[in-house]
């Protein structure tokens, strides 16, 4: 069997660099690959790649700055963990753009304000959101899965929850969940607790979308050269799903799993997250006091959302949403130190005394990381719509 790696010409020099610390015995930078990084493995790719790379047999050479293509071959259980390796400056071409934050911080506002501001500089971005892509004008594959995977992750939070004495059920077809207008009729219901094993999956499942996405549409954008802004970094909700398990399990002394069963699992999705193939190239943390994200929220649409407070763990409303978002904003705070996020904080003040910040900062930040596009020298030109 032959497995084919894309990349972009990278490959070759961080193998070789990981075999001259394999020579010497020094120890492997685990930050640089994803936390995770395990000597077996590392020797595992490097003697499936060497061959490859340092004859050429097997190796599709091409020209220095396009793809070229590395078979490996050797045991197929070993590939997913190879993903792990993949240089994440292999997207050189585009920018991907990325918002973590407590539902309600102005992640959204700070976007849109982004992507105008970009476009006005002439630059080609694409706003990317798995919601947005249920819908758009995308093929059947990733379109069916993002489907049906967006479904199964309200199924599955929802997995064991009972409503006025009924267990919730949802629709199977997509044309169906659109149709009854499933997401806004889960949000009428009241829900009571639901079992651990429903937001966990959940957890995976959120991830496993997001995977598709990365790979089937934010990945290619970038190879055409596109600014990706994604206005909700998905670390956020699988976050929120992990958290909810975990709420779940300490709950109820018959959890089928312990609390430290659920951080274990939690862990290296986190890692895939912060060093791994799906992290930006620009991430923004919108930190802000909670209570002003609530006010905020309720200001907008009256109630917090079906997915911001913990009415799944049985603490709908306000309270859940405080308890739900202080714990996530607790968590963003360690993920951005320890994955180097810059920190935008908004404070209460006009929203566009609060855009015109983050702006500054953000564009700053691009700048940085593609000097080449003279960003910061025409200046923003932001204003209040
Ligand atoms: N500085 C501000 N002052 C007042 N209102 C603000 C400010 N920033 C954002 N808002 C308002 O707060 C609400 C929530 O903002 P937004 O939708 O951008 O948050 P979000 O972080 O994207 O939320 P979610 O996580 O649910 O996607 C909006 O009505 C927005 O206009
Ligand atoms: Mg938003």
């Amino acid at each position: 069997m032959t497995v084919v790696v894309e990349d972009h010409g990278l490959v070759h020099a961080e193998v070789k660099s990981m075999e001259a610390m394999r020579r010497s015995g020094e120890s492997h930078d685990r930050s640089k690959w994803g936390g995770s990084a395990d000597s077996v493995i590392i020797n595992f790719i490097w003697r499936q790649v060497q061959p490859a790379v340092t004859s050429g047999n097997g190796a599709h050479q091409k020209p220095a700055g396009s793809a070229r293509k590395v078979h490996l071959q050797g045991n197929p259980r070993h590939y997913g963990r190879a993903i792990m390796f993949h240089p994440q400056t292999a997207e050189r071409r585009g920018l991907h753009i990325s918002f973590l934050g407590v539902d309600g911080i102005g992640k959204s506002t700070l976007s849109e304000q982004l992507v105008a501001e970009l476009r006005g500089r002439g630059l080609t971005v694409t706003p990317v959101t798995w919601r947005s892509c249920l819908d758009a004008d995308l093929p059947a594959w990733p379109q069916q899965a993002l489907r049906t995977l967006w479904m199964d992750t309200f199924r599955l939070l929802f997995g064991g929850a009972v409503d006025r004495d009924e267990h919730v059920i949802l629709p199977e077809r997509y044309e169906e969940w659109t149709a009854q207008r499933s997401e806004d009729q889960l949000g009428r219901l009241r829900a009571t607790a639901s079992s651990p094993s429903g937001p966990l999956a959940a957890a995976l499942v959120e991830f496993a979308g997001n995977v598709v996405l990365h790979a089937e549409v934010i990945r290619p954008a970038l190879e055409r050269g596109e600014v990706v802004v994604q206005e909700t970094f998905p670390y956020k909700h699988v976050l929120k799903e992990y958290l909810l398990a975990s709420e779940l399990t300490t709950a109820n002394a018959n959890s089928p799993y312990s609390p430290e069963e659920v951080d274990f699992l939690f862990k290296p999705v986190e890692a895939f997250f912060g060093g791994g193939a799906l992290s930006p190239d620009v991430g923004i943390l919108v930190d802000g006091p909670v209570e002003l994200a609530l006010q905020w929220r309720l200001g907008q649409s009256g109630a917090v959302g079906v997915l911001e407070d913990l009415r799944t763990a049985g603490r709908p409303g306000d309270e859940g949403f405080i308890a739900l978002q202080s714990a996530s904003a607790r968590r963003f705070h360690a993920f951005a130190q320890k994955y180097g996020w810059i920190v935008h904080t908004v404070r209460d003040a006009p929203v566009e005394e609060n855009v015109r910040r983050g702006l500054d900062l953000v564009l700053a930040e691009i700048a940085r990381a593609r000097p080449s596009w003279s960003l910061m020298t025409s200046g923003t030109d932001f204003r209040a719509s």
